[in-house]
């Protein structure tokens, strides 16, 4: 199709080419010819193109993005396209207090008005730190017009004499080290900095590397594209790849909404769990859905993903990390073992033009112990499991992440195998978790559940990654490690407890953790797939009335305009946390 004929549906030309409106053409035309764009180029029919940057100095995972944004740039004029370049609202994870994930319906808010608001025909999401790659998927998906993803891939493999350090994995370990006397804090931090040798996201598989994997496997990246490491040269050519195709994917008006279809997504569930993905992606996953209108619920994790087996074999769950991921084959490997086994919609329609099963059908795995055949998995079940009752409407766990000790300990009752009772220890956020976990008057012993509540979308604004949490240092001394958590926050992708999370609703909403007390007796069931307060009915009642009474569950106050905004129209966990207003918009 050649690219300089005009067409009628190019919605730029409203702005720069309107007979109608000469007025308006020409103050257009003026601002946007004032840096260097001739006129004969804005009114050639081109189509322009947006890239929408989310590197910069305060977000160094994604920084690399301000050199790629150059070959897409290249990219997209070879393939007779105009780019214009704009800022993103920065997300970095590690950066962002309290929370990053506070921001990424800010970003994505913003994103919307500029994908709407301005001249742009389609648009190149760059991706890559934890909640960019949501917020921005998000963004295309309530605007609609086409839109490719480029992942800024992530940092190289870390290594500590000889052994490889991943991001965020590496801490948990540091600090053991730490409290056992073998390094100092200059040695704690020397340790955890080995972790990140280059520019480029975590090169675990916490959610930087699942979300990026699972764009891909929604359609939405170039095949093979998300896991090249940044620093690597085939980056820079699939950002060069990736500015070719837009143009292309506008002239054939290929939307979000043909690729993001529920197929796609239930794709991207089985994806998930063979890689071993972050328990931050149902809230992602079901943001995106919910913006473009694909019916996608929290059940639908256990109903396509939980028996999918595990096949990466990447750090936290694994041993590897991001460089060995991408050598064993990524993603195509990945989804090439699923296919084989019969769990992708093979039909489902990717960003390259071709579907899932035209660009995965013959990627072979090049590195069996970083990538594992389908018949030969790390792991069975590696899927989340959905918990409800009186505690929560629902909440996940991973299953495949359960250790031995554990098992032992809590699941291997002859006469009652999955499941637990015990006497509910409760914190009301991360403050009081860390001010009392040691305190020996808590009576904290291997019968104890930890419970942390005030950790969610409207009580922490944005939901802590705070639920996992560790046994108190007397019982670490006895032996007893883990103990069983569940809470209304999310958990670190970069971690591997087995914890129950995104409990919805949250005790902020008055779900049923804000009337739970310490020495409450619990049962969590996972054969029955239940948690509840071991209480009778009238005494939960009048807890709820107490409630009420009080004027529900009190969480701290909001700390910027933003914080306060987002607490009154925010959704639950389950319900992808979204900006409820905002899903009217499609
Ligand atoms: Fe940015 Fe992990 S902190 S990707
Ligand atoms: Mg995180």
């Amino acid at each position: 199709m050649s690219s300089d004929q005009k067409r009628p549906f190019l919605r730029s030309r409203a702005w720069f080419d309107n007979a109608d409106n000469p007025d308006m053409t020409a103050l257009y035309l003026e601002r946007y010819l004032n840096f260097g764009l001739s006129q004969e180029e804005l009114q050639s029919g081109k189509p322009i193109i947006g890239i929408a940057q989310t590197g910069s100095d305060l977000s160094p995972c994604n920084r690399h993005h301000i050199e790629l944004a150059k070959r897409v740039r290249e990219g997209i004029r070879e393939a007779g396209g105009i780019a214009i370049e704009f800022p993103v609202h920065p997300i970095q994870e590690t950066g962002k207090r309290p929370t990053a994930s506070l921001d990424r319906n800010l970003a994505y808010l913003s994103l919307v008005e500029v994908l709407y608001g301005y001249p742009l025909d389609g648009v190149v999401l760059t991706i890559g730190c934890d909640k960019t790659t949501p917020a921005l998927l998000m963004a295309a998906a309530t605007v609609n017009i086409p839109a490719i993803a480029l992942s800024v891939g992530p940092m190289l493999n870390g290594w500590f004499r000889g052994e490889r350090t991943g991001s965020g994995t590496i801490v948990w370990k540091a600090r053991e080290m730490m409290a056992a006397g073998e390094i100092d804090y200059e040695g704690f931090v020397r340790l955890v900095a080995s972790s990140a040798p280059s520019t480029g996201y975590c090169n675990t598989m916490g959610t930087a590397t699942t979300m990026n994997s699972l764009a891909e496997a929604l359609g939405m990246q170039l095949p093979g594209s998300a896991a090249i490491p940044a620093p690597y040269r085939d980056r820079q050519e699939v950002a060069w790849r990736t500015g070719l195709r837009i143009v292309d994917m506008v002239h054939e008006d290929l939307k979000p909404s043909d690729v993001m279809t529920r197929e796609a997504f239930l794709n991207a569930i089985r994806v998930n769990s063979a890689i071993g993905g972050s328990t931050n992606a149902p809230i992602h996953l079901t943001a995106i859905a919910r913006h473009l209108g694909v019916e996608l619920s929290i059940d639908d994790w256990q109903t396509h993903g939980e028996t999918v087996p595990l096949l990466v074999n990447l750090q936290p769950a694994g041993e590897y990390l991001g460089e060995d991921y991408y050598h064993a084959g990524g993603v195509p490997a990945v989804v090439n073992q699923l296919m084989s086994a019969g769990l992708i919609h093979e039909d489902a329609k990717t960003v390259n033009g071709k579907t899932i099963g035209e660009n995965c059908g013959t990627a072979a795995i090049a590195d069996e112990k970083v990538i594992r055949p389908f018949d030969n998995p790390l792991r069975e079940n590696a899927g989340f499991r959905v918990l409800k009752g009186n505690l929560f409407g629902s909440a996940i766990m991973k299953l495949s992440v359960i250790s031995d000790e554990f098992r032992e300990r809590y699941l291997s009752n002859p006469d009652d195998p999955m499941a637990f009772e015990g006497r509910a220890i409760v914190f009301d956020g991360p403050e009081d978790y860390h001010a009392r976990i040691d305190d020996p008057a808590m009576d904290i012993d291997e019968n104890s559940v930890l419970f942390m509540r005030g950790a969610g979308p409207i009580g922490y604004p944005g939901a802590a990654e705070v639920v996992n949490m560790r046994a108190p240092d007397y019982l670490i001394k006895r032996g007893v490690t883990s103990l069983p958590c569940v809470g209304d926050g999310r958990q670190s992708g970069t971690s591997g407890s087995p914890s129950i999370l995104n409990a919805s609703p949250e005790a902020a909403a008055n779900g049923g953790l804000a009337i739970l007390k310490t020495g409450d007796r619990v049962r969590i069931d996972l054969n029955k797939c239940t948690a509840d307060m071991l209480l009778p009915e009238d005494e939960l009642d009048r807890r709820r009335t107490e409630l009420e009474k009080a004027g529900g569950y009190a969480y701290p106050a909001h700390q910027t305009p933003w914080q306060e905004i987002q607490r009154g129209m925010v959704a639950q966990l389950d319900a992808g946390m979204v900006l409820e207003p905002a899903v009217n918009y499609q």
